[in-house]
């Protein structure tokens, strides 16, 4: 797979995962991708918004199609990539936040939002903080957030990350299970969970994933394991 091939680039949009949609149910090519300085009604996942100053983080969605079995841990992959990206701009060490929050030294850097319509295509939508202030951020966030950093441009964070999924999206699940294993920033720590059909309210002690990609949790009624689309995390 070779992602960035073609990029359209924009100056103000609304939400680049809005744009790449668009063109992936107007059928265009996998490895597609679509970024934008600014973007007028970002999405983050749960609904949530996701904003940043203009030109001070890659904000970045790329069509992936069509969708087969190689792709079932797709949502763990795509933080790995965006981890090996940030590692390729900047003397950093990133860590992946179950299921596809980027983390530096326990802030958020980046995130993830997939938006798919299987077997036809996916939307990989990416935010990555670049040179976003300490102050910059907005006030009510939920986890504290960072930036990558260094100089880090727009434009070099994108072809890092073209790269990290190239090599990331058709890694054999073996090899994506480890890598986040390596990576994972939840493993050892209290996590706790709102009801959210099938799954009841509960809290424990993240313990791993599955091969499903699920977040393995240790409870005092015995492991329970969580689907990224069911549960809203808290940790402490
Ligand atoms: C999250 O952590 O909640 C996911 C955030 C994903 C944000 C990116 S920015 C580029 C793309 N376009 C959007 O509207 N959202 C994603």
């Amino acid at each position: 797979m070779t992602f960035g091939n073609p990029h359209l680039h924009h100056r103000r949009t609304e939400s680049t995962n809005d744009h790449a949609r668009k063109l992936a149910e107007a059928g265009a090519a996998s490895g597609t991708v679509v970024t934008a300085d600014e973007q007028t009604a970002g999405r983050g996942r749960h609904g949530r918004r996701w904003s940043a100053p203009p030109g001070a983080a890659l904000l970045y969605s790329a069509i992936l199609r069509p969708l087969d079995e190689r792709h079932a841990l797709l949502p763990l992959a795509v933080p790995l990539a965006a981890c090996e990206a940030i590692e390729a701009l900047a003397p950093l060490e990133c860590q992946v936040k179950w299921p596809n929050d980027v983390w530096i030294s326990e802030r958020k850097v980046g995130g993830v939002l997939i938006e798919a319509r299987p077997p036809d295509w996916a939307v990989i939508g990416v935010g990555m903080n670049l040179t976003i202030g300490e102050d910059e951020f907005p006030s009510d966030l939920r986890w504290p957030a960072t930036s990558v950093g260094h100089d880090a441009t727009p434009e070099a964070a994108r072809a890092a990350l073209d790269d990290a999924l190239d090599r990331w999206v058709e890694a054999p699940g073996d090899q994506v299970l480890e890598e986040f294993a390596r990576r994972d920033a939840l493993r050892g720590r209290e996590v706790s969970w709102g009801d959210a059909a099938p799954t009841a309210a509960g809290s424990g002690t993240a313990s791993g994933v599955d091969e499903r990609g699920y977040l393995l949790v240790e409870t005092p009624d015995g492991p329970v394991a969580l689907g990224a689309g069911e549960v809203s995390l808290h940790l402490g």
